[in-house]
This record gives C-alpha cells, sequence and structure tokens, in this order.
C-alpha cells in the first residue's frame, strides 16, 4: 500500500469517515505496543484525515503527580502543559471519566484557552486495559456545535480498540 492510498478520504459523512480512519489507524498499529507510538499515530491521522480540527491531541494521567494531567502527543498550536483534574474540560472528563461534549466553550465554566480561535471541544477518556484511566483526548474546533454523540461514540470506540484492548 502506498502512502497516498493509506491516507483516509476527506469528506463523507462524518461516520465514513470515522470507520475510514479506524482502519487505518489499526492497521498502522498491527505491531506496535508503545503507548506514545499509538498516541501520537492516532493524533496525526485522525487530524490530518479530518482536516478541519483546529488542535487534536492527549493530555497524559502523570504517574509522578497523580491529579495532573500533562501534554502528550498533539497536533496544533502550542498546548498548555499542565491541567488540574476537574478543571477545563480535559480536567473535568478526568476526574469524572465521561466524554465531554461543549458546543462552546466560552459558556464552560473554568474553561481553559490556549487557542483563542477554539469555539467547540470533545475531551475523550482513555483507558488502558486494566481499566485504568491513562489521559483524555482532546480535540478541538473553530466552528461552535462541530461534535456532537456520533464523535463520542466514534472517538471511544478506536481510544478503546488502541488503548483497552
Ligand atoms: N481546552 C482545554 C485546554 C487544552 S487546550 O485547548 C489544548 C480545556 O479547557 O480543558
Amino acid at each position: 500500500m502506498s502512502r497516498e492510498e493509506q491516507i483516509a478520504p476527506v469528506g463523507g459523512c462524518k461516520e465514513e469517515t470515522y470507520q475510514a480512519l479506524r482502519k487505518e489507524i489499526l492497521a498502522v498499529l498491527k505491531n506496535e505496543d508503545n503507548t506514545i507510538a499509538r498516541m501520537a499515530t492516532v493524533v496525526s491521522l485522525l487530524h490530518q484525515g479530518f482536516g478541519d480540527f483546529l488542535w487534536t491531541g492527549f493530555y497524559l494521567v502523570d504517574e509522578n503527580r497523580p491529579e495532573e494531567l500533562i501534554i502528550g502527543p498533539y497536533q496544533g498550536r502550542l498546548g498548555c502543559l499542565r491541567i488540574a483534574f476537574g478543571k477545563g474540560v480535559c480536567g473535568t472528563a478526568a476526574e469524572s471519566e465521561v466524554v465531554q461534549i461543549v458546543d462552546d466553550v466560552h459558556q464552560f465554566p473554568g474553561h481553559i484557552a490556549c487557542d483563542a480561535r477554539s469555539n467547540s471541544e470533545i475531551v475523550v477518556p482513555v483507558k488502558s486495559k486494566s481499566g485504568r484511566l491513562i489521559g483524555v483526548l482532546d480535540i478541538d474546533s473553530e466552528q461552535r456545535g462541530a461534535f456532537n454523540e456520533t464523535d463520542a461514540q466514534e472517538l471511544q470506540r478506536i481510544m478503546d480498540e488502541v488503548f483497552a484492548n
């Protein structure tokens, strides 16, 4: 398969794009179990595959400071380095272990604005095989209300297959 053939098609409905990207992610990661390599691959393929995400990246549970998230692999402008559990959208997702869909980040109490252009976001908890929280996947968009239940389900499915399998 050439590199061009591996790039999932942009466009079509969300479900189709997620399905193509899911297959590509799983194919690329078939023989790779390193967590950082897996996260970097997921971020690159989602960010490039959709093309209209502003920021796509992971925040990881810091083993040395368990109540904090530390920046992981990402694509986009400079992200803040640390987020406390319970703070902002990422910290809320980490603390509750529940997907957060925020239609308008300006209305979210305590939202951390790393990039002023961001208007909506989704944050998905990421768990290991043993069910331990290892981090969160954060995707930001310039468009208001860019994410819905479809994104939540498809992203959670990818996170489970890549990190909890
Ligand atoms: N939006 C996040 C902060 C991280 S950045 O957007 C990269 C939040 O409020 O959790």
